[in-house]
């Protein structure tokens, strides 16, 4: 890895994140359901701590085989640790645009990575690479410019969202790039692409809402002291975004849609 500021804003920080680790395919990557069934191989690039890798290897079974690769080691030891001698399971310490294998896949999936890639069109053209004839590149990634939350919220968190995307995009990170991935696809050679909207949509009736809408108070904690190291806002000010957040959800907080979609090519045959 370089010392460029992209490669390093892309690195997440170390230890427990219970982000990444929450997530499955139902809750977190629906759109692969209608591909996943027993004995089908996947690629799942960026996988972080493996959690979605192991809820796609719960349903392609021991006849399947699911490869997870991340750049991150201490991610790729967590995910092959939590993943115990799951048949058929595996993990790699691997980079995207430098992976390569001689292996072909009925599906790549590449969920929420590419949103931290500056180079998200050569990342695409390599992940096509390893899709079988009649295959399937299936990306889901975020539209940050897109979010929304019912009332607005606090100004402390407001201003830590506008750091975080500003700290992103200085890195060369596309702020929108789920909104440009349609054109991406069709530049690296996908004919017919298919968006679909994931949006997560929490709101307060929903039991997890607490939960859920917390994600930008942990985005500040695990995330934030990157922001505050770099200089794009103060430890008080971080401090201050997650304790007014906090505050908002218990309180005003009515709703939240982080906007997602998930954008689709199937390999010409
Ligand atoms: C937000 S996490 C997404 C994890 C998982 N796919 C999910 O949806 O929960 C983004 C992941 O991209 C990985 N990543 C960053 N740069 C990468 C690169 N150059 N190649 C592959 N993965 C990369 C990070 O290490 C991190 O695990």
């Amino acid at each position: 890895m370089t010392n460029q500021p992209g490669t390093d804003r892309a690195t997440m920080p170390t230890g427990h994140n219970p982000v990444l680790e929450r997530r499955t395919v139902e809750n977190a990557n629906r759109n692969l359901l209608k591909y996943l069934r027993p004995g089908l191989s996947v690629l799942d690039v960026g996988c972080g701590s493996g959690a979605i890798t192991r809820s796609i290897a719960e349903k392609t079974g021991p006849t399947g085989s699911v490869l997870g690769i991340d750049p991150n080691r201490n991610l790729i030891e967590l995910a092959r640790q939590q993943a115990g001698d799951t048949p058929g399971l595996n993990f790699q310490q691997a980079d995207v645009y430098a992976f390569d294998t001689p292996e072909r896949f009925d599906l790549v999936t590449c969920a929420r990575t590419l949103q931290w890639l500056a180079q998200p069109e050569a990342a695409l053209r390599n992940m096509k690479r390893f899709v079988k004839a009649g295959g399937h590149l299936a990306i889901l990634d975020f539209n940050h410019e897109k979010i929304s939350w019912t009332p607005e919220p606090p100004g402390a968190m407001q201003l830590f969202y506008n750091a975080f995307l500003n700290w992103r995009q200085d890195a060369g990170f596309d702020n929108a790039i789920a909104d440009n991935l349609k054109t991406l696809m069709h530049f690296v050679g996908f004919d017919s692409v298919e968006v679909e909207k994931q949006f997560e949509i929490t709101d307060r009736n929903d039991p997890n809402f607490s939960i859920a809408s917390r994600l930008w108070a942990e985005v500040a904690e695990l995330r934030g002291p990157q922001l505050v190291q770099d200089g794009y806002l103060t430890e008080e000010q971080r401090l201050k975004a997650i304790s007014d957040y906090d505050t908002w959800i218990a309180t005003v907080g009515e709703s939240m849609t982080v906007y997602l979609l998930a954008v689709e090519g199937q390999q010409p045959l």
